[in-house]
Parts: structure tokens; sequence; C-alpha cells
């Protein structure tokens, strides 16, 4: 078995092949554009520290690579369920692996940055994040799944002297609950001991961590913060995200009075004053001592907002994310000065990996109301349980009928021949989630949508089938078109 101090002195040596970037922006390639974004910075004088770069086609993050070469590069990804236990069986993982490891190699990126949250877990389907489950047995498999992908990486994307990016693992955001039988802090401690991986500590999940667990109703929020950043792995966080918060559009209009605000992670909303606040606690903490990297997360914001928060934090904490880059330990693991749970764990075996992945089944079946809420990891959710209704009876729906492509908008035909017929697309979320189907291609909400739906409407009108498979092919057409015209709009303005 290999020690927790090996695995720490592994991270150490790999953190010491990234760089010290300072402030930055985490970007989407596409939303808001991000060669008007740089071209925008650049008439203000104003020039991001490094960009990270979301998940796009590896033509176009390829000639981000060749529009801005004088600008640190670094990948957030996505799809890798890193989180589920049957992830490394799953048909396309190999081949979602692959263009990880093709689009690192395009930017030449300083690390791969993933979240620690699920879109597709048991057979079913999600739009948006959902948090792990916080037990034991669900971080000893997060950290295997790292270990591996970060050895896919050390094959696949060596550089020249031979070192790989680096796994940064980052913790997600709550979306109304929390899940698990741990301290989210231990649950963290847990995967940096059995993996040399760094962290991403974002500010607003951060928050939300506070707002939807029931530490809020004990301590402040500055008590909260003091306590998680002395049970977290602190000295393990490569890089901070700051991000807008807003409340979701399927709430109710916030009430107003004592109530913390119901904010969800928004990257498009302005960032609060408080997470600034929270943000200037964190890198002041002694154990903040690999920090390489701050970024604002900016993807579907407006320029004109970006430029003016970007200037804002610049001016305040430049010299700040400054001295704490500048921190160092004298060697090893910071100075502990809490209770740490235990260290490096053996990896999960067969039975386990089985029974998590029952629980991830549950799991999804509890948070689309298909299943009761029961089970150790659902007590706290259990006692207060407003949270998941919230999430199960607007938020999920939402997502299911309009995020990521309106349903009405998509199918405009189907929706109202169902409407003449007294289907309410309501029923499309029950018949979402009945039962667990096997992947069909890589994640892809959008597809995603089109496929089930046109299962939908058979099911309810047979008779509509050839109408609607029209349609479908229509957006699957307009779909792959619409990812053609973006790599040339992006060959028209690197032109230009
Ligand atoms: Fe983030």
């Amino acid at each position: 078995m290999v020690g927790s101090d090996f695995i720490h002195q592994d991270f150490q040596r790999r953190l010491r092949e990234i760089p010290a970037q300072g402030m930055g922006l985490s970007v989407d390639v596409y939303s808001p554009d991000l060669f008007e974004l740089v071209n925008r910075f650049r008439e203000r004088g104003l020039q991001p520290g490094y960009l990270e770069i979301f998940k796009a086609t590896t033509t176009a993050l390829t000639k981000v690579r060749q529009a801005v070469p004088d600008l640190p590069l670094a990948y957030h990804g996505e799809g890798l369920w890193i989180t589920q236990p049957d992830v490394q069986a799953s048909p396309f993982f190999q081949q979602d692996l692959d263009e990880v490891a093709m689009q690192l190699n395009s930017i030449q990126s300083l690390w791969l940055n993933h979240e620690c949250a699920i879109k597709q877990m048991g057979g079913y389907s999600f739009g948006t994040y959902v948090p792990p489950l916080y037990t034991p047995l669900s971080a000893q498999v997060v950290a295997g799944n790292i270990a591996m992908v970060q050895q896919a990486m050390d094959r696949r994307s060596a550089r020249a002297d031979g070192t790989a990016p680096l796994f940064l693992l980052e913790m997600p955001p709550l979306t109304y609950f929390s899940a698990g039988t741990m301290p989210i802090p231990d649950f963290f401690w847990l995967v940096t001991a059995s993996t040399p991986c760094g962290l991403v500590l974002d500010i607003g999940h951060l928050w939300t961590v506070y707002r939807y667990t029931a530490v809020c109703r004990r301590v402040s929020l500055e008590r909260f913060v003091a306590e998680f950043l002395a049970a977290f792995p602190l000295e393990r966080v490569v890089e901070i995200h700051v991000a807008g918060l807003a409340c979701h559009e399927s709430a109710d209009q916030p009430k107003g009075g004592e109530e913390l605000p119901e904010w969800i992670d928004a990257h498009a909303a302005p960032i609060p004053l408080i997470l600034f606040t929270m943000l200037e606690q964190v890198l002041a903490h002694p154990n903040l001592v690999s920090l390489r990297a701050v970024a604002l997360e900016v993807d579907t914001k407006p320029i004109e907002l970006i430029l003016e928060e970007y200037a804002e934090a610049v001016r305040r904490f430049s010299l700040l994310v400054q001295q704490a880059m500048a921190r160092e330990t004298s060697g090893g693991r910071v100075k502990e000065t809490t209770r740490r749970p235990a260290s490096v764990q053996e990896p999960a075996c067969q039975p386990d990996r089985q029974q998590l992945c029952d629980d991830y089944a549950r799991y999804a079946q509890i948070i689309s109301g298909q299943a009761p809420i029961a089970g150790p990891e659902w007590q706290e959710v259990a006692m207060e349980a407003s949270g998941l209704t919230r999430y199960r009876t607007s938020y999920l729906p939402h997502e299911i009928l309009h995020w990521g492509g309106d349903l009405e908008g998509m199918f405009p035909q189907a929706c109202r021949a169902l409407a003449e017929r007294g289907v309410c697309l309501p029923e499309f979320v029950d018949f979402w989630f009945q039962s667990p189907r096997p992947l069909t291609h890589s994640y892809d909400f959008f597809l995603l949508k089109i496929e089930r739906f046109f299962e939908f409407v058979t099911e309810r009108a047979p008779d509509m089938r050839v109408s609607v498979q029209q349609e479908c092919d229509l957006l699957r057409l307009a779909y792959a078109q619409a990812n053609d015209v973006g790599e040339s709009i992006t060959e028209m303005e690197r032109a230009g």
C-alpha cells in the first residue's frame, strides 16, 4: 500500500511544474465569444493572467491556442463521471479519456479541472451537476478513478520534459440539498490522502455548502468558513474560483426578511459582495500553501459585467493573491490543527462498488421523486426536506422541460399535437425518470432530450411517430450545423 506521505510528495512534485498564474478567467469558447472578450480586455488595457477554458470542440480549442500564444491556458473538463463506481466499465469511457487527452494537448494545458459531481448515475441523466454522496466509500471510489485518469494523462499528455497536467478536483455546489454520512471537508481529506490530486475551491460553491446544510442555523458565515477551512485539505488547493450566485428562475420571488437568499451557482449572475469577503478570509489562511491561480468564472456572463468585475477583483485582490502564492510549507503536509480522518484507504472492492452503484441509482430515484427519502445518507435531508422538495418539484422539472433546450421551442408541432390530445408536458418529467436506461453515447443533454422526447411521444401518441421523427431529424441536423458554424465563426474571427 502506498503511504500518504508518498502521495503528498507526488502531489508536490507535480505542483512544482505549475508556475504561478495569478488572477485570470475561467471561460467558455462560445458564450460569451472568447475572441471578443479577449479583444475587449485588450482595449481596456487589461490582460487576464491565464484562461481556463471549458470543454469545447478540439478544433475550437486549437484555434484559441493559436490566437493567444502569449496566454497560459488550462482546461475545465466535463463528462468524466469520476464519482461513479462503474465509470471505468462505461463503453464510452476510453473514448472520453482520449478526448480529454487530445484537448489538454491542444491547448498545452496546465491542468485538468473537473467537478466532483455527476450528471449521469445508475442509468439516470440530469442536465446540471448533482453532488456526490458524501460517504467514505464514495471518497474511496473518487480517489481510485482520479488515480486512473491521472495515469492516463501521464501516458497520453506528457510534455517534452516528461511532466503531465495535474488533475484538480473541484468541490461542487449544492443545489438545495446534500446527501451523505460525513462532513464535506472530511470527504476531500479522504480523497487527497489516497491520490495526489490538487483541488479547486470555488467560493460560491462554499457559500452554497453553508446555505444548504444545517450549519447555517448554528453559526455565522464567517465562523462556518473558519471551521470549514480548518478541516478542509487547504494545502491541496491549487486554484480558487469565484462566480455569481442567484435565485433560480423557477423559484418564487425572494421573501426578504431575515432568511438567507435561496441562491444557487449562477455564472451569468453578478458576484455578490459577500463572496469577496469570503475570498479574503480564504486567501489569508496560513494553510493555503499551494495556490497557483484565482479565476473569475464568467461563462455566459455579459462582457461589460466581466470587465467591471475583473478590474475590481484585480484592484482589490492581486496583492493578496501574490502573497498567498508566495506562501509555502517547509515540506510535507501543513501542521495539523484539527482532527483528521483516516489516511490512505485500500481501493474499493467489487461488492462495495456494487453497493455504491445501487446507492447512486437510489440517489437518482430519490431526488427525482421516484423513491422515498430513506437511508443513512439521507437522514439530514429528511429532517429539513424543503430543500430537496424545491429541487424535485421546481428545479428538476425546469431542467427537463426548459434548460438546455426548451421543449416547446424544440418541438412546436409535437407539443401542440400532444396538448390537443390532453397530454401535459410535465408528464415527460416522470417519463424521463421512470426507469434506468443504458447509455447510448457520451454525455450530451441536448441529444438525450431529443432521444427521450421521441420515445415519450411515440409511447403516448403512436400515430405521431412520423411527424415527431421529422422534428427530431431537423433538430439533430441544426445541432450539427450549429457546431460547424461555431467552428467557422471562430475561423473568421481568427482571420479578422
Ligand atoms: Fe467553479
